[in-house]
C-alpha cells in the first residue's frame, strides 16, 4: 500500500465514499497466448510501459482517497494484473474465481491464499467456472451476471445462493466483449452505462427495462474499452480514448477521469479489469 505522494488529480473530487480495492502489479505482464480477440502474441508488449501505466492508475485511486491493497504477482501468470477476475466480494463474503482457460487457472490459488489471511466472514472457491468481477457486478443490492464466453450459467445460481442476493443473468454475444465488465459499468446506486450490441436481444430488453435511464455507449467508445470503467459514485475512471462516454458522464454530473492503459488493452483489459472491489459491509 502506498499512501505517499498521492495527489488528487486536477478536476477530480473526493469520492462519494472511499472504496477498498485489490490490485496486482503487472511485474510479469505479457501477451504470450490468446484467449480473447484482442490478444495477439506476435505484437510486442512492454512490461516497463505496463508497469508505469498501472502505477498511475494505482496512484490515482490512492489520490481519490481509496484504500488500495495488493496481491503479490506470480511468475508465469501474465494476466494476473487483471485482479477483477480473482473473486467476487460482497457483504464481506468472498467467492474466489474458477477460471475457464488453463493459462489462468493457477491465479485462483494466489487469491485463495490472499483472502485466506483472514478478515472475511467466509472464503471459498467457486465450483462452477466463474471469472469474478469480470462477470459479476454489484449494483444497488443485486448482482448483474454475465455469461456467453467465460462464466458458466450455473455460476449465476451459485452466486445467488452464496451471497443470498438477487442475480440477473445477461448473455454476451460478441467475443470482443467477452466479460460483462467490458460491456457494462456500474456508476452509482442503480445507475449503469453499457454497450447494447454486446448483449443478446433478450438481455438488451432486460437492461432497458431495469435501467431506463442508462448511458448507452457507441461502438467507438466500446472498442477502446470505455465501459471497462470504475466509478466511486462521483469520479468515473475510464480509458482516456473514450471521449464520447466522458462527455455523456459529464452531462450526468459525474467527473470522468481519463487514464492511459494501452499496454493492458493489448491483453483485452483496462481500468476495471485491473481492480477488484472489496465490499466489506452490507450495503
Ligand atoms: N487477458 C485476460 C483474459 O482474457 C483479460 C482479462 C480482462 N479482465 C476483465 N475483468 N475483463 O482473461
Amino acid at each position: 500500500m502506498s499512501h505517499m505522494n498521492a495527489e488528487m488529480p486536477a478536476g477530480s473530487a473526493p469520492a462519494a465514499f472511499p472504496r477498498r480495492y485489490l490490485m496486482c502489479r503487472p511485474t510479469y505482464f505479457d501477451v504470450t497466448y490468446s484467449i480473447n480477440p484482442w490478444m495477439d502474441p506476435s505484437r510486442p508488449t512492454s512490461t516497463e510501459a505496463g508497469l508505469g501505466q498501472w502505477k498511475k492508475l494505482h496512484d490515482l485511486f490512492v489520490g481519490l482517497g481509496h484504500d488500495v491493497q495488493l496481491v503479490e504477482p506470480v511468475p508465469g501468470l501474465p494476466d494476473m494484473v487483471f485482479a477483477a477476475n480473482g473473486a467476487v466480494v460482497v457483504d464481506n463474503k468472498v467467492l474466489v474465481a474458477r477460471f475457464r482457460h488453463a493459462q489462468r487457472v493457477d491465479e485462483a490459488r494466489a487469491y485463495l491464499d490472499w483472502f485466506g489471511r483472514g478478515g472475511w466472514s467466509e472464503v471459498r472457491q467457486a465450483e462452477h467456472i466463474n471469472e469474478g468481477e469480470g462477470d459479476f457486478l454489484y449494483v444497488g443490492g443485486e448482482i448483474l451476471a454475465g455469461t456467453g464466453f467465460r462464466s458458466d450459467l450455473r455460476a449465476h445460481d451459485e452466486v445467488r445462493e452464496f451471497f443470498d442476493r438477487p442475480v440477473v443473468s445477461l448473455t454476451l454475444v460478441d467475443p470482443r466483449w467477452y466479460h460483462l465488465d467490458t460491456a457494462l459499468a456500474v456508476l452509482g446506486e442503480g445507475e449503469v452505462m453499457y454497450y447494447p450490441a454486446a448483449f443478446s436481444r433478450q438481455s438488451q430488453a432486460t437492461l432497458a427495462e431495469r435501467f431506463p435511464d442508462a448511458i448507452l455507449a457507441g461502438e467507438a467508445d466500446a472498442r477502446v474499452f470505455g465501459l471497462n470503467a470504475l466509478s466511486d459514485g462521483r469520479n468515473v475512471v475510464l480509458p482516456q480514448q473514450a471521449a464520447g462516454l466522458a462527455a455523456q458522464l459529464r452531462e450526468r454530473g459525474y467527473i470522468p477521469v481519463g487514464v492511459g492503459l494501452t499496454e493492458m488493452l493489448k491483453a483485452g483489459g483496462s481500468v476495471k479489469c485491473c481492480t477488484l472491489e472489496l465490499r466489506a459491509e452490507e450495503s
